[in-house]
């Protein structure tokens, strides 16, 4: 009862659930995405799977979450017993777990940039005599860092500990509070930074990279990548929502939240693709050797750099985003913590520390994917970004699919008794979400995840 008690106010539920989905995702992982497929033909396919599958996939995981009231395998098992259906509700626990563990090493970085900002090492030492910003220098901190050992690793685990923490004893409550606070002021700071960005000369060609689609860009790779980020970004596929609704009260209208907390999504990634494009090209970062992975490690302090106060913005920034890799690494958690103590009946903290332990050593993996262990190639792509690759593009989309069968044919009476709060009278928007459950969204994942594996 006190697990319901947490989400009864209605904005401390969409808060939590737009919480878990902002997060590196949009900071980190868009930007470097658009980058690497083409820039605004990404944007045009990344938009529509948010809108034609991301919220309808949010909607069936809404509702079968709340009408269960248990963690994802319990979900399924709960709808249909004895069948090797619990299965789709284990590969979401599965995903969650591989990205919890890389997702780990990136707000690694965001810690060590935070405290660097903080001690002012980041910015010493950066400019010539006059001010100037010296030439690529922040990229050759970030390549000297993410390439080194002892750094990626250790923030990598003061992370883990640090969720340890919050879970144990009980404080996720006061950082989703916290978070409460802070995120509406990442979206003020997010709108200070576009300003600046787009003040800088050269800015407007890298607006044009983001917005003035190029369609001959448009193939199969892409898509699938678009779809992966959609769903990434969205905490979708994962088991999170299906977790998390599982204590929404029954009043609760899920169609205006997973609206809500889609645009509020997109909407993030879409200000920091304006604060970090023509920031790019204004200082020819674009064909930087770790472009992707580490581009807004390099790109941000160049901005920062150029602006007055720069330590302060970048304090703030770095800050802000570490709360907010904080609720999301800790939703993750949930997923799997949520599993252990129902299915194997273990005690809270048991299960938190069956979780979080064995990521010292898999997250040591990723953490070490730029440095020491890059040599070590799985179908030619660093564990880092194999690990990304198999768990978004590829489980995310199976997941999802076996979800939206499950919810369109197996169980619809769940979506339509959810979608109107079990009024007498159809939600009016129920059919066409049923309708893309059952044959849109199932047809086009598994198109995009077919051809874009050949
Ligand atoms: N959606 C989060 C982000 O964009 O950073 C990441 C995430 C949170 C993924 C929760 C999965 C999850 F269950």
């Amino acid at each position: 009862m006190a697990q319901k008690a947490k989400f009864a106010s209605k904005i401390g539920l969409v808060a939590a659930t737009v919480g878990s989905a902002i997060g590196l995702g949009n900071v980190w992982r868009f930007p470097a995405e658009v980058q690497a497929n083409g820039g605004a033909a990404f944007l045009v396919v990344y938009v529509l799977c948010v809108l034609l599958l991301g919220i309808p996939v949010m909607l069936a995981e809404f509702s079968l979450g709340r009408s269960a009231g248990t963690d994802a395998v319990g979900a399924y098992r709960k709808f249909s017993p004895r069948s090797p259906w619990w299965l789709a509700g284990a590969l979401p626990v599965l995903a969650s777990y591989l990205i919890l563990s890389f997702y780990m090493v990136v707000a690694g970085w965001t810690l060590e940039y935070f405290v660097q900002s903080l001690s002012g090492a980041l910015y010493a030492g950066t400019a010539d005599a006059s001010g100037a910003v010296l030439d690529g220098v922040f990229r050759d901190r970030m390549r000297e860092y993410i390439c080194g050992s002892s750094g990626p690793l250790l923030n990598t685990y003061a992370l883990i500990l640090l969720n340890l923490g919050v879970l144990l004893f009980g404080v996720r409550k006061g950082i989703e509070r916290l978070s409460n606070v802070l995120m509406p002021l990442l979206f003020v700071l997010l709108l200070v930074f576009c300003g600046v960005s787009m003040s800088l000369p050269g800015a407007a060609d890298g607006l044009r990279f983001f917005f003035a689609p190029d369609f001959s860009k448009i193939t199969p790779a892409v898509v699938i990548s678009a779809l992966g980020q959609a769903f990434f970004s969205l905490s979708l596929g994962m088991g999170i929502l299906i977790t998390y609704a599982a204590y929404y009260p029954k009043k609760t209208r899920l169609m205006r939240t997973a609206v809500t907390v889609s645009l509020l999504d997109m909407m993030a990634a879409i200000l920091m693709g304006v604060v970090i494009f023509p920031a790019v090209t204004s200082f020819g970062l674009g064909d930087a050797e770790l472009e992707g992975t580490a581009l807004v490690f390099v790109t941000l302090p160049e901005v920062f750099a150029r602006m007055p106060c720069t330590q302060l913005w970048s304090v703030l920034f770095f800050l802000l985003l570490l709360v907010a890799a904080l609720t999301s690494t800790v939703s993750i958690a949930e997923v799997s913590v949520s599993f252990v103590q129902n299915r194997f009946r273990r005690s809270r903290r048991a299960a938190c520390l069956i979780v979080l332990l064995p990521l010292f050593a898999l997250s040591a993996l990723s953490a070490l994917s730029f440095g020491s262990l890059s040599g070590l190639k799985l179908c030619g792509l660093v564990f880092f970004d194999f690990l990304d690759t198999l768990a978004t593009n590829i489980m995310l989309p199976v997941a999802s699919i076996l979800l939206c069968l499950f919810i369109g044919w197996r169980r619809p009476g769940v979506l339509r008794g959810e979608l109107s709060n079990y009024a007498e009278a159809d939600h009016r928007l129920q059919r066409p979400v049923a309708f893309v459950l059952r044959w849109i969204a199932p047809a086009l994942i598994l198109i995009v995840l077919v051809s874009g594996l050949l």
